[in-house]
């Protein structure tokens, strides 16, 4: 009797859409200043790395930018919309409060019939969608997923308030990963934290036709930085451990792109140098769960992410949430 061959999970394209309205810190700085509100292109650029974040047109929701992204992975993946039997949207910036913007992508991209659901674990999202489209695959619940990580952060920034609404941008990402025989997703680690829930959230819901409490952005910038610190450097051990690798393994690491003393400073802990580092933060701001397939993409149509190379996703954010991926890309 033959033993099945392994099966395990392979990115094959990846794809990344940004709405085409483009904002410099002095053109936010100018809009600001209408309000009375102070900021400055030196403080943001000191404090964070940020230059400029793309917003989103009104009439545009999460779905549409997830479709754009989606039809580039589709394309650089050589497959059509109806081979695709999972869906994973990441997103805290829904387009309903039900259904899904999973179900939402599905439809506007005619690939009916698979599984479509969304993953809301804030910046940590798109990691944590991977890992769970990993996982499916692995057992044979799917064999080609589009996992997607997109946000239109701009629609819940208070621009009443310059320690937030200077950090955050619009965008989407999005990878096929497919079943193969071949390692592809090497190892993953998933972790959250309840306690500290008020350090970034977005506290508003629905109730009786109404939105009670706010429902804009809140963060204790500082909190989050010094968990983020301590948690992508474990995370990144942790998952180098569970795949037998180390940190001189690791060709590209792109970490969240939230501020860029964060990621620098996660970068060093690695002892990589800093070219091995994807930085899009400044041009992108933080987008969230779109924050790292659209780094991803980036990095690969700039021809730096190669076939073969080894691969650090790792995200962190609201929750607290943290995860890392390891990948041979
Ligand atoms: O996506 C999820 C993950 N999120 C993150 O990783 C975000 C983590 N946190 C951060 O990136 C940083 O904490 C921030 C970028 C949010 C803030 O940087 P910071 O170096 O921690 O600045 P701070 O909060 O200590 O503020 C320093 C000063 C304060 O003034 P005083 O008290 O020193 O007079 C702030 O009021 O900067 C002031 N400030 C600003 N000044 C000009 C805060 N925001 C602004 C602003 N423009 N936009």
């Amino acid at each position: 009797m033959s033993t099945p061959s392994a099966r395990f999970s392979r990115i094959t394209g990846t794809g990344s859409f940004l709405p085409p309205q483009r904002v410099t810190n002095a053109e936010l700085a100018e809009q600001l200043a209408r309000d009375g509100i102070e900021t400055s292109d030196d403080w943001i650029v000191e404090r964070t790395g940020i230059r400029a974040r793309h917003f989103a047109a009104p009439e545009m929701a999460s779905s549409d930018l997830a479709v754009q992204a989606a039809r580039h992975a589709l394309e650089a993946a050589g497959r059509k919309p109806e081979e695709i039997d999972l869906i994973i949207v990441a997103t805290s910036t829904p387009d309903m409060v039900f259904p899904s913007t999973a179900c939402i992508v599905q439809r506007k991209l005619g690939a009916f019939g698979g599984a479509a659901f969304d993953v809301q674990a804030v910046c940590s999202g798109f990691v944590y969608g991977l890992a769970v489209a990993d996982s499916m695959i692995r057992t044979g619940l799917a064999s080609k997923a589009l996992v997607i990580g997109s946000e239109v952060f701009s629609r819940i920034l208070d621009f009443k308030d310059r320690t937030t609404c200077v950090l955050f941008g619009d965008g989407a990402g999005a990878v096929v990963l497919e079943a193969s025989d071949q390692p592809g997703v090497l190892a993953s680690e998933l972790h959250a934290d309840g306690r500290h829930v008020e350090i970034l959230c977005t506290p508003g819901t629905v109730s009786g036709g109404k939105v009670l409490g706010d429902p804009l952005l809140k963060m204790d910038g500082q909190a989050v930085f010094k968990l983020a610190v301590g948690v992508l450097e474990s995370a990144a051990r942790a998952v180098l451990a569970k795949a037998g690798r180390s940190d001189a393994d690791i060709d590209w690491l792109i970490p969240h792109q939230a501020n860029i003393r964060i990621m620098q400073g996660t970068a060093r802990k690695l002892k990589m140098p800093a070219d091995k580092l994807v930085v899009t933060v400044d041009e992108h701001g933080n987008t969230s769960a779109a924050s790292i397939p659209l780094a991803l993409d980036v990095a690969v149509r700039k021809g730096q992410v190669k076939r073969g190379d080894t691969v650090m996703l790792e995200g962190v954010g609201g929750g607290f949430t943290w995860g890392a991926v390891l990948l041979d890309f």
